[in-house]
């Protein structure tokens, strides 16, 4: 017996086979086509192409695990959150889904707030352009004609589902992040539906991420040699989904992700939610538990434009700045090349290069880049701290993770030991392959998100500390000024 995990990324979709112990046996992977960005700030993606990702990286693993594929009895999803997929009354797709780093909704946030001035009490987190009700209420205000047309709001993953079982269904760590639902009660809020005009009627179905959404359907289970009856699990939205698979689900447990977006989560075993500081309080994946995080929009993102810009690999930059790494050096990055979420709440922050001079080549711009990264998640963590949150050491997942230096650089600055997990690359989808197993086996997730085998330990490194809290301190200094001369 088998189970498949399958992250939609806004990069690509990951697959992951495992069996009823937990243990991997076959990974798959599939290229998303990267989001369209036809304004400043806007992101957008066609949702027939995170369709075809998965059926690419599902089809794979067919070819290389046939036996593993036909005997899988859960499925279980996670996807990029917040992204505003709109379906009309066929399930048709009514424009590209406004994606998790669009920014376009800022006044929108705005107006959402003045008409219900409870609505940070009943959502748990402010009305911020990256979550999805903001971008409901840009289209009502600006494509009133496709505004009309909407019968159902999905997820990205939850749009997945619908064509793996036909189900409108959602999970609630997914959920918490659209700014519909009552968080502390993991219930949709008519109050806040109301806002942007819409009803329950409009929303997908809720479970837990570890309870049974539906079952794949029939021609999709011959397509992949599977049997009857193979049980979709709820699932979770990307950053809940990495938890369970590091098995990060108990009070004070936490990663640091570093994948397009960056996030520091930490799980709670209450609804805490703190505003002040943009810090995202949302449901974890599994019943009667939730979570903090610090989201920055850019992570390896940046170093992706870099690369794009240069016409060099992302990997190679990177490799490039820990080849010729001495500390510190005059460039400083401000990593706001979407805005900004935490700490900042800021959609119109830009990207900054201050202290460039003739000896600013890429490698140098790469390290600054990485380190600009690691000063965000500094923030991050100062704001959750300033809520009272306490993390223990981190975990790190994301495809950034592979930099030894970006994790050296984030350590040093987080003053935290970070382990990196065997599997680090692969933690949304294990996280979903695991929920899969909870749903098809009815197992206590407790058991199952289990923490993974650690590969190395990066410390904080004591001889760059001092170097590092002086350029952090400019780092910060650079973005009030900066914002005030954009004015
Ligand atoms: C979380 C967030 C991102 C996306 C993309 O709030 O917007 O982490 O989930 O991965």
């Amino acid at each position: 017996m088998s189970f498949l995990g399958v992250d939609i990324g806004t990069s690509g979709v990951k697959a992951i086979l495992i069996d009823r112990a937990g243990k991997a046996l076959g990974e798959a992977s599939a290229k998303a086509v990267e989001p369209v960005r036809p304004q400043p700030g806007w992101s957008e993606q066609n949702p027939a192409d995170w369709w075809s990702a998965t059926l690419e990286a599902a089809d794979k693993l067919v070819v290389a695990h046939p036996e593993e594929m036909a005997a899988v009895r859960g499925i279980g999803l996670s996807g990029h959150m917040h992204g505003a997929t709109l379906l009309g009354k066929n399930d048709d797709v009514l424009r590209p889904a406004i994606l998790w780093n669009d920014g376009r909704s800022s006044a929108e946030c705005a107006e959402m707030e003045a008409a219900l001035p409870m609505l940070r009490d009943i959502a748990g987190n402010i009305a911020m352009p990256g979550f999805t009700a903001p971008k409901i209420a840009w289209v009502r205000k600006y494509e009133p004609q496709i505004y009309e047309k909407i019968a159902k709001i999905l997820l990205p993953k939850a749009y997945v589902r619908l064509l793996l079982t036909g189900e409108h269904v959602e999970d609630m760590s997914d959920a918490a992040g659209t700014l519909w639902l009552d968080v502390g009660k993991r219930d949709w809020s008519d109050d806040l539906l109301k806002v942007t005009g819409l009803s329950r009627s409009h929303m997908p179905r809720l479970v837990e991420g570890s309870a049974s959404s539906g079952e794949l359907k029939t021609e999709l289970a011959r397509r992949w040699g599977m049997g009857a009856g193979v049980v979709v699990a709820g699932g979770a939205g990307d950053n809940a989904a990495a938890a369970c698979g590091i098995g990060a689900i108990r009070p004070g447990e936490g990663f640091v992700s570093l994948g397009t977006s960056g996030v520091l989560f930490v799980s709670n075993d209450r609804f805490r939610p703190n505003t002040k500081g943009a810090v995202h309080a949302f449901c974890h994946a599994i019943p009667d538990t939730w979570h903090q995080m610090g989201v920055i929009l850019s992570a390896t993102d940046s170093l992706n434009w870099l690369g794009k810009i240069t016409g060099q690999d992302p990997a190679r930059l990177s490799g490039a700045a820990a080849e010729g790494f001495k500390g510190p050096g005059e460039e400083i990055f401000l990593p706001y090349l979407s805005g900004e979420r935490t700490p900042h709440n800021n959609a119109g922050a830009r990207g900054s290069f201050v202290g460039l001079s003739h000896l600013s080549d890429p490698a140098r711009l790469a390290q600054a880049m990485m380190e600009g990264v690691a000063f965000a998640f500094r923030d991050c963590q100062r704001v959750l701290k300033d809520a009272g949150t306490e993390m223990g050491s981190l975990l790190a997942v994301g495809g950034g993770s592979k930099s030894e230096l970006w994790l050296r650089l984030i350590a040093t600055n987080l003053d935290t030991e970070i382990a990196l997990p065997e599997d680090g690359d692969f933690g949304g989808a294990l996280g979903a392959a695991r929920l899969g197993l909870c749903a098809a086996e009815n197992a206590d997730p407790k058991d199952v998100m289990t923490m993974p085998g650690i590969k190395r330990v990066i410390a904080p490194d004591p001889a760059l500390r001092s170097a590092y809290s002086d350029q952090y301190a400019r780092y910060r200094a650079l973005y009030p000024a900066i914002e005030e001369a954009r004015k």
